[in-house]
């Protein structure tokens, strides 16, 4: 069955690659159903990342994701969750680079931190995210056409 999952262009990776990532979704079959270019406030991404606010990291994180403008999307295919995660590659690029070389995060990103994109990690964060950035759509039954 179709899915969605919440993906985000960070910062880091919007000026020299936002063109070619979504190429490369459109390119694997994703229907790019939202799409939203936002600089998040601060407040926005402390509550957007509030799983991580414990994490020794989160006040970096909140810095870097409100420093300048993210694409928001909301991606539809089968098994969206998993074949976006895919795609992106493990959160860490050193890594990805050993892994999975032609992942999003080995090409693109420079660390840990900064590491180009995001997404949900499972369905039931993908509707939390899609409904906290997008408000009250897409999610039904009908928009995914099941
Ligand atoms: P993301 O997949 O968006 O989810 C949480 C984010 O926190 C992650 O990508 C990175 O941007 C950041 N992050 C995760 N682990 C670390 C870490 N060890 N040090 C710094 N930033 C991290």
């Amino acid at each position: 069955p179709k899915q969605h999952t919440l993906a985000v262009i960070k910062p880091d990776a919007m000026e020299e690659h936002r063109d070619t990532i979504l190429e490369e979704i459109r390119g694997r079959g994703f229907t790019v159903t939202q799409l939203k270019e936002t600089v998040l406030s601060r407040e926005m991404a402390e509550e957007f990342y509030r799983e991580h606010r414990e994490k020794p990291f989160f006040d970096q994180l909140v810095d870097f994701m409100s420093r300048g403008p993210s694409l928001m999307l909301v991606l539809t295919k089968e098994n969206a969750v998993e074949q976006w995660r895919a795609m992106m590659g493990p959160a860490d690029p050193e890594e990805a680079k050993e892994t999975s070389p032609n992942t999003l995060r080995a090409r693109f990103a420079a660390d840990i931190l900064h590491n180009s994109v995001h997404g949900s990690s499972n369905e039931q964060h993908a509707e939390e995210k899609i409904r906290f950035v997008f408000g009250d759509i897409s999610t039904d039954a009908a928009a995914l056409g099941s």
